[in-house]
């Protein structure tokens, strides 16, 4: 009798792939209020990173694929996108990446505990010892970007939240180092990638601690819901700090090919954070998965690490764009489908996206991209 139960247990433990594929494929992520940019908790909203996605997007597809209590894990978790939505659902998460500054941002989202006033009066009580910092080995085009006085204020200040390990803190500073509003403490520029200020312009001093707290209490603004554990690892996705069999499923948007450049687009914030160094800033490049022709190859070895983490039955949702082959586009799911099916996945389908022309990097031809999504289970 108990071995019937168990049975019946694990044919229950997993949804059915077809049913998984089907709600997917209703695309309910672009209706309504879940199609605006703006979409759900303010937690999402600390800081930009190019690749990002939706939060609407990670919700349905979280959704769709576990229940509460399911470990989720995002090997490619960018700034925690599919990690806090799947905290904020009730699922334990688990998030990996390699670039410093989307580990800072994914980071400060998990560390979410604390009381606004007791921030408010920790960040009124640091001591800025700007006499301490020495600008000299910070780099002219980094310089440029700020009043000199302002720029000590917050190298000191990045320095004192790193060592605090104040990852809320940490993430809301190096977030209002780069952007164009009055609360921003770089020359006016944009708030995602760091065109250069205007040549001309002198920078007035930008005051760090009251921006700060208006960054805090606006990320406050509905207080931090309820979330369930959220671990973030810095790392190589090729070789994941996770034990073997112990994922429910996995939700990820990896890179595809070298569409987009996450160390250039990001070069400011990883400034401030503490990575200016030419030589440490390409060999990060270098680990990074964004190099054309050992592409395949290095997925390949993700994919081995996602089977062999992943449980029997579980799911994996690999988001993948299209990619550039000269002018040619190329679906890069179709690429990846026989890589899976040779490690021991089975496909139940790929849903397409098609994504707006506006949203498309490159826009050298007139065919139309889309986003793949990978409905997969581990044999
Ligand atoms: C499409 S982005 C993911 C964005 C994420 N879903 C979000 O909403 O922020 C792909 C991510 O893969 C990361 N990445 C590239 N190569 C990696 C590697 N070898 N190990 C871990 N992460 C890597 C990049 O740093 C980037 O953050």
């Amino acid at each position: 009798m108990q071995l019937q139960f168990d049975t019946l247990n694990e044919i229950n433990k997993y949804k059915n792939p077809l049913t998984v594929y089907k709600n997917i494929s209703k695309l309910e992520w672009k209706n309504g209020d879940y199609g605006k940019q703006s979409w759900g908790s303010h937690i999402h909203k600390i800081a930009p990173y190019v690749g990002r996605i939706k939060p609407s997007f990670a919700h349905f597809l979280i959704k769709y694929v576990s229940k509460k209590g399911d470990t989720i894990l995002d090997p490619f978790c960018g700034i925690g996108t599919i990690p806090t939505e799947a905290a904020l659902m009730g699922r334990i998460a688990i998030g990996n990446d390699l670039n410093p500054y989307a580990i800072c941002i994914s980071n400060a989202k998990k560390d979410n505990k604390k009381k606004l006033k007791d921030l408010i009066s920790y960040i009124e009580n640091i001591d800025i010892k700007t006499d301490e910092i020495d600008l000299s080995n910070i780099p002219e085009w980094v310089r440029e970007y700020y009043n000199q006085d302002t720029l000590k204020e917050i190298l000191y200040t990045v320095d004192f939240l790193k060592r605090e390990k104040e990852d809320f803190l940490l993430g809301c500073l190096v977030a209002i180092s780069q952007g164009h509003r009055p609360g921003h403490l770089s020359k006016p520029c944009a708030w995602t990638l760091p065109y250069k200020p205007r040549p001309d312009d002198m920078g007035e001093y930008r005051e760090l601690k009251p921006r700060l707290i208006d960054k805090v209490k606006r990320t406050y603004k509905f207080s931090f819901e309820k979330m369930s554990p959220m671990t973030i690892h810095f790392n190589d996705a090729r070789k994941l700090l996770v034990d073997d069999n112990s994922v429910d499923h996995i939700i990820t948007s990896p890179p595809y090919y070298n569409t987009l450049d996450y160390v250039t687009s990001h070069r400011l914030r990883l400034a401030i954070f503490g990575m200016h160094d030419e030589d440490e800033k390409k060999s990060l490049k270098n680990d990074l998965i964004q190099h054309f022709n050992s592409y395949i190859k290095d997925i390949e070895i993700v994919i081995k690490e996602i089977s062999r983490v992943l449980k029997p039955g579980g799911f994996c949702i690999f988001v993948v764009g299209d990619h550039f082959k000269g002018k040619l586009i190329i679906n890069t799911a179709e690429e990846l489908t026989p890589v899976f099916l040779r490690n021991g996945f089975t496909m139940h389908g790929i849903v397409n996206d098609k994504i707006p022309p506006n949203k498309s990097v490159q826009k050298t031809t007139k065919n139309e991209k889309f986003e793949r999504i990978m409905v997969l289970t581990k044999n």
